[in-house]
C-alpha cells in the first residue's frame, strides 16, 4: 500500500471518547504518508475530559482548539459548524474530513464538509439503538446520509445502512475502538497500579458510569440506578461525568458508592481488568468490558451493539433496580465471539487502506 500523491485529511475530534479513536488512527495515517489536520472543536474543556488524552495518548496537539464549550444542541452544533467552516475555508485544501462517533462534533463536522463539498468518511457508522429520543441517534443517522466513507464496526451496523439505502459507502472494517483497546491496554499494565486509582483489591469492586441525557436528566432513572447499587455487596467506584455531578443534588447516594473525579483512559483500562463486573450507560466502555473479557450491565433499554449480550456478557437492564441487580447476578454462558474485529486484520489498517485506494482510484 503505498501513497501515490499527498493526501491532507482533517479530523474533527471534540469529546473523550474520540480522542481516543484518534489516538489509534492518527499514527497510522502519519505511517503511511497522509498528513492530517487535528481539529478540536472545544466540545469537551475540563482537563479531565479532555488534555489528560492528549498527554497520555501521546495525540499530536490539535492544531486549533475551536473552544466552544457546552450550552444547548443547538448552539453547540451551530458554533461548531460557524467555526469549523471558518477554519477550512481558511486552511486546506482537504482532501477529506473525518468525523468519529455520534456527538454533536460528529454531526457539525459533517454538515460542513458536505457543504463545503468535501468528502467525508464516518468512522463508527451504522450504529443504531432505533431510539430517536437519544440525541446521538439523530448525529448518527444524518451524519452517515451525507458520508462517502461509512466505516461500519459490525455486521449489524451494515445491515442497518443498507436498510437506510446506503449499500453503496460501506467498508466493513471492524471497530477502531478495538485497536484502542489492544494498543493501549499493554501500556495500562505498565502505567498505575490500580490501588493509586483506587483502594479496591482486584475483583473487589464494581466500576460504573452513568452520564446519558436519558439517566441523568430524569430523577427517577438516575435515583433508580443509584439504589440499585446501594443493593449490593461490593464497592461501586463512579468516576463522575460533570453532567452527572450536577445531577446529583437531588439523589440519594449509598454508602457503598464510591464517586471519584473523572479518570485517564488509561486508568480507565485498569479499574475495568480488575473490576468484578461493570455497570455503564456508556457505549464505549460496554465494549472495552467485553474485550477485556468483563461481563457488563447496561443502563439502558438497548444497545447499539447486539452482539456484546451473547452469551449473556452484557445485558441491557434499563435502569429498574430489580432488572440491574439480577444481571449483575448472573454469569456468561458461554465463550465470546470476534465482535468488532477480525483475526487478520486491525481496522485501522482496513481504513487507512480503504482511504488510499478511493483517493489514489
Ligand atoms: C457527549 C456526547 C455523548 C458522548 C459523551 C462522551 C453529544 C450529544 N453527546 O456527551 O454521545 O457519549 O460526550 O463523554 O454530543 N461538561 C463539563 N465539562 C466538559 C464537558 C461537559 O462540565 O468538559 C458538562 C457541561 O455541564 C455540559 C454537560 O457536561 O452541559 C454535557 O456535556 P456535552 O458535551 O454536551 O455532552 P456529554 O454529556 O459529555
Amino acid at each position: 500500500m503505498i501513497a501515490t500523491r499527498n493526501m491532507h485529511v482533517c479530523t474533527l475530534v471534540g469529546a473523550r471518547p474520540q480522542f481516543v479513536k484518534a489516538a489509534a488512527l492518527s499514527p497510522k495515517l502519519k505511517e503511511f504518508g497522509i498528513k492530517e489536520t487535528l481539529v478540536h472543536s472545544g466540545q469537551h474543556y475540563d482537563s479531565t475530559l479532555s488534555q489528560v488524552f492528549f498527554d497520555e495518548l501521546a495525540i499530536p496537539a490539535p492544531q486549533i482548539n475551536l473552544e466552544v464549550g457546552s450550552s444547548s444542541h443547538a448552539k453547540q452544533t451551530g458554533d461548531i459548524m460557524v467555526r469549523f467552516e471558518q477554519y477550512i475555508n481558511g486552511t486546506g485544501p482537504y482532501d477529506i474530513v473525518i468525523v468519529y462517533g455520534d456527538t454533536n462534533t460528529t454531526l457539525a463536522g459533517a454538515l460542513v464538509a458536505s457543504k463545503c463539498n468535501i468528502p467525508l468518511a464516518h468512522i463508527e457508522a451504522g450504529m443504531r439503538s432505533h431510539n430517536w429520543n437519544m440525541p446521538e441517534e439523530i448525529n448518527r443517522i444524518l451524519t452517515d446520509r451525507v458520508s462517502q466513507w461509512l466505516f461500519a464496526p459490525t455486521e449489524t451496523a451494515v445491515e442497518n445502512l443498507k436498510r437506510e439505502g446506503l449499500q453503496d459507502y460501506i467498508h466493513l472494517v471492524g471497530d477502531v475502538m478495538f485497536d484502542a483497546t489492544q494498543l493501549f491496554s499493554q501500556h495500562a499494565k505498565d502505567h498505575k497500579p490500580l490501588k493509586s486509582i483506587t483502594h479496591y483489591e482486584p475483583n473487589k469492586y464494581y466500576l460504573a458510569t452513568v452520564h446519558r441525557a436519558s439517566n441523568t436528566d430524569n430523577r427517577e432513572n438516575l435515583q433508580n440506578i443509584f439504589d440499585a447499587f446501594g443493593q449490593l455487596s461490593l464497592p461501586v467506584s463512579l468516576p463522575i461525568h460533570p453532567r452527572t455531578e450536577s445531577a446529583l443534588t437531588n439523589i440519594k447516594v449509598p454508602k457503598n458508592v464510591d464517586i471519584i473525579d473523572p479518570v485517564s483512559y488509561l486508568e480507565m483500562l485498569t479499574l475495568i481488568s480488575n473490576a468484578k463486573r461493570i455497570l455503564t450507560d456508556s457505549g464505549g466502555l460496554q465494549k472495552e468490558a467485553y474485550w477485556l473479557g468483563i461481563p457488563c450491565v447496561i443502563l439502558r433499554e438497548e444497545t447499539e451493539y447486539p452482539e456484546i449480550c451473547h452469551n449473556s456478557w452484557s445485558i441491557c437492564a434499563g435502569s429498574n433496580p430489580k432488572s440491574i441487580v439480577d444481571a449483575i447476578t448472573k454469569d456468561p454462558n458461554g465463550p465470546q465471539t470476534n465482535f468488532g474485529h477480525r483475526p487478520d486484520e486491525s481496522p485501522v489498517d482496513m481504513i487507512v487502506s480503504a482511504l488510499m485506494t478511493s483517493s489514489n482510484g
